[in-house]
């Protein structure tokens, strides 16, 4: 059977790793982002796997009308990655960061996952996973918006779930919560434990082929999550 997928955000990092990882393992790939030149270099790697569309998840109704058109080029689609996202450390609470964060990760990522949601329903089954972080557990000083909107993006994955097992929908929704993955965009003195991208994609992958609700890349980030869960106040807030 062929396997579809679509990457949001493959021109670098996570992403990229993701596509280049589904291609190997005979997928179809549609690839997109804003950086035309690393399209274009994943499309010529392999122009039999990959089929890519310029895509600006902000631009939102745009956004939609692309992905839709690259579903339509590739016959349908199985499984959509929503991956784009964005932050720096913000301590200066500078509100452009902010407005990037929330236009980025929330208003982009929605957009897409609910048009993926309403390809998936027409067709009759399909596989949404989104990339959240470790950070959505907890909040941080250092970026405050970052984490909220990856809780954000957690709990409206956990929606759609509720709605796919309440309804009975054969339609399967995994949320990615990654620790440190070395990328450009996890840079700086406070990185610990990060994991080289092609380790990161393969277990995402084994996750997605799974078809699990809530996966920790890599595996031991699990224990940070319990500790972000269950540090207590008086302690987190000297860290
Ligand atoms: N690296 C980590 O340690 C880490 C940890 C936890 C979670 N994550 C999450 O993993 C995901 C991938 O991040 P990464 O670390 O691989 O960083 P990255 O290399 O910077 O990749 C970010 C991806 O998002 C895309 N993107 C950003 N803004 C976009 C926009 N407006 N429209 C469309 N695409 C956009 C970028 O494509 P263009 O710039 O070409 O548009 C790029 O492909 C993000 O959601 C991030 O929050 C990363």
């Amino acid at each position: 059977m062929e396997r579809r997928a679509i990457v949001i955000g493959a021109t670098s990092g996570i992403g990229r790793g993701l596509a280049e990882l589904l291609a190997m393992k005979g997928y179809v790939v549609g690839v997109t982002g804003r950086r035309t030149e690393l399209l274009e270099s994943l499309r010529v790697s392999n122009p039999t796997a990959f089929i890519a569309e310029r895509m600006d998840i902000v631009r939102v109704e745009e956004a939609r009308i692309v992905f839709n058109r690259l579903v339509e080029k590739m016959g349908g689609v199985d499984l959509v990655i929503v991956n784009s996202g964005t932050g720096t450390r913000n301590e200066e609470l500078d509100w452009t960061i902010d407005k990037q964060i929330i236009e980025v990760n929330i208003l982009g990522c929605t957009a897409i996952a609910n048009a993926a949601m309403h390809v998936f329903l027409k067709q009759g089954h399909g596989h949404l996973v989104g990339i959240s972080s470790i950070a959505a557990l907890r909040g941080s000083r250092f970026i405050p918006t970052y984490p909220a909107s990856k809780a954000y993006l957690s709990t409206y994955l956990d929606g759609l779930r509720h709605k796919v097992k309440y309804e009975k929908l054969p339609i399967a929704i995994t949320d990615i919560k990654p620790g440190f993955v070395d990328t450009a965009m996890a840079q700086g003195d406070h990185v610990f434990w990060s994991a080289p991208v092609s380790k990161a994609a393969e277990q995402i992958y084994a996750a997605i082929r799974k078809k699990k609700k809530t996966a920790y890349i890599t595996k031991r980030w699990r224990l940070i999550a319990w500790a972000q869960k269950y540090l207590p106040d008086f302690i987190y807030y000297r860290i």
